[in-house]
């Protein structure tokens, strides 16, 4: 396995090419590098007898057919979008190895299809609503969704059809009814798997995570001109609420709370900032904390409007529960890594993944991989090669697993 984790890396580094931005890798929902990661992966998996489509959600979907046909079928997949200014691993390395997963069967065909799976959308970044892809296998997209616009203004509806997909065939999208259940292979994206000197985690739990959008409208003015007790300066609000935020995640236990974006109006040096727009994420593995918290925030906000004469707008995107990965398949996927001869370690995830979407309709399980420094969502993301070769023997004792207990 060790000479096809070398080429799962290379293939992950070679396609973190396929950008937005040159010099970074920036890949958004069905931006038009998308289209070059379909064709680079689609070509491997026609390569291993597998039959290529992208839905109308613009998910890259490759079937690998079983021994019989109209037999059941497993997942495999993360997802293909980025955050701006990523790296090479996070969500695309759980595609490359469902399709080397594949590549590892040496045209042996299971008793189950095996679908991998490369989701369109899940970090959020294009449209603020996350898990556009897993949400239309899932069949739980709504249709308010087509008409969000991203910052260009471009509509989903648009984008779909500008990729040539149509929107009206999204049901289409929806998984096979006779699918057996998912596994999503990730980087861990945090510090745990290093601390411990293990190289893989099985999956427990996904965090539930909150994103909202908070409007601060105040008054535009000279910078000069302007007194400072005459001014509704909707920046200074914001910072004056980020700081709030920031401190109610510190003293509530497991909480985190991320105020990463702005956009602010008009964003000139000499013009006081008539209105912010701030983007809100919160998390933690419970619901009823997470959804104290968010209001707190709401509460907190208000409170810095009114103090300071500006209005205030709040509009939420995403109220995304804790999920637990299934049971049965949390057992199965420790055994197939003990089994592999590594240790078992279980863990939470802080960060979202398309698993938590998949989770809701069928059984789930995910397993992580070691993430060099902790590093993600950052260029400097890594994997080890030898932690690729042991996450794809853990994953192929997992589908033996999965034959054996077929009823
Ligand atoms: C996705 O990576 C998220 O957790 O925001
Ligand atoms: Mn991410
Ligand atoms: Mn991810």
């Amino acid at each position: 396995m060790q000479h096809r984790a070398q080429e799962v890396i290379d293939l992950c580094r070679e396609l973190a090419g396929f950008t937005e931005e040159p010099g970074h890798t920036t890949r958004t929902f069905l931006s038009p590098p998308m289209r070059d990661v379909h064709r680079e992966l689609g070509s491997r998996m026609e390569q291993l007898g597998m039959s290529v489509t992208v839905d109308a959600a613009g998910n890259l979907r490759g079937f690998y057919p079983a021994r019989t046909p109209g037999a059941r079928r497993v997942i495999i997949g993360s997802h293909l979008d980025t955050v701006p200014h990523a790296g090479a691993f996070d969500g695309i390395l759980g595609v490359v190895m469902g399709i080397a997963m594949v590549d590892a069967l040496t045209s042996l065909r299971m008793p189950f299809g095996i679908e991998v799976v490369g989701f369109s959308e899940e970090e959020g970044v294009r449209f603020g609503v996350p898990f556009i892809g897993s949400r239309a296998l899932a069949g739980t997209l709504d249709e308010t969704l087509l008409g969000v616009r991203d910052s260009q203004g471009v509509s989903a509806a648009d984008a779909i059809r500008s990729f040539g997909l149509d929107p009206a065939r999204l049901p289409e999208a929806r998984m096979a009814d006779n699918t057996l259940g998912y596994l999503e292979v990730h980087i861990e994206q945090g510090p745990v798997l290093e601390s411990l000197n293990y190289p893989l985690g099985v999956v427990e739990t996904i965090v539930g995570q909150s994103r909202l959008i908070v409007s601060f409208i105040g008054k535009s003015g000279h910078a000069g001109t302007t007194s400072m007790d005459l001014r509704r300066d909707a920046l200074a609000a914001a910072a004056r609420w980020i700081t709030s935020v920031e401190s109610i995640a510190q003293s509530t236990p497991g909480l985190v709370a991320t105020v990463g974006r702005l956009e602010i109006d008009p964003n000139a040096r000499n013009v006081i900032a008539g209105s912010v727009r701030a983007s809100l994420d919160v998390r933690h593995s419970q619901d009823t904390i997470r959804h104290q918290a968010v209001d707190r925030m709401l509460k907190e906000a208000k409170q810095t409007a009114t103090d300071r004469g500006l209005k205030l707008e709040e509009q939420q995107q995403l109220d995304q529960p804790a999920v637990s990965m299934d049971a049965t398949l949390v057992k199965r996927l420790a055994q197939a890594v003990k089994t592999a001869g590594y240790p078992v370690h279980h863990m939470s995830s802080g960060a979202g993944h398309d698993a938590m979407i998949l989770a809701t309709k069928i059984p789930t399980a995910m397993l992580f991989l070691r993430s060099p420094g902790g590093i993600s969502h950052h260029p400097d993301e890594n994997v080890l090669a030898e932690d690729v070769t042991a996450a794809l023997n853990a994953g192929m004792h997992f589908l033996e697993q999965w034959e054996s207990h077929l009823d």
